[in-house]
């Protein structure tokens, strides 16, 4: 299967918290993907995806609250993004609820790109932003 996640240092915002909360989302991405092997009717599917939706809520909410305290200027469009996920997660749990079918494949494939586009064109540029911040806050002190 090439469905793998794997985190490494091209993932790295340089934002201790978010890095550690990515790290923690490829971890539950991976449990996922170890949980579809029972078949997408196991109990243990949808419980996986609504712990990932809920990491993922709380990871956004803690990201965002970043973007706000330095000002980040690509914050509304970055928020909508992450709205957009979520409501995309939100129409693949009720799927599951309500039995219909969908393919683990494409589940697997669709967050892999999302999650991996995502921190390398949107939250490598909070990355940046937040090391510039950081920087100026420092040489007002020296
Ligand atoms: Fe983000």
């Amino acid at each position: 299967m090439s469905e793998h996640l794997y985190w490494n240092e091209i993932y790295k915002t340089g934002v201790e918290k978010i890095d550690r909360q990515h790290r923690k989302l490829f971890d539950l991405f991976e449990r996922l993907r170890q949980s579809l092997k029972f078949g997408l009717n196991n109990p243990i599917v949808g419980a996986t995806i609504k712990d990932l939706v809920e990491y993922t809520q709380e990871h956004f909410a803690d990201e965002e609250e970043i973007q706000k305290q330095i000002n980040f200027e690509e914050y509304k469009r970055h928020q909508k993004l992450h709205r957009d996920l979520l409501n995309e997660m939100a129409q693949i749990l009720l799927k599951l609820k309500n039995n219909e079918q969908f393919n683990a494949m494409d589940l697997l494939n669709f967050l892999k790109h999302w999650i991996q586009d995502h921190i390398l064109k949107e939250d490598l540029k909070i990355g940046e932003a937040y090391k510039k911040t950081v920087d100026s806050a420092a040489s007002i002190n020296n």
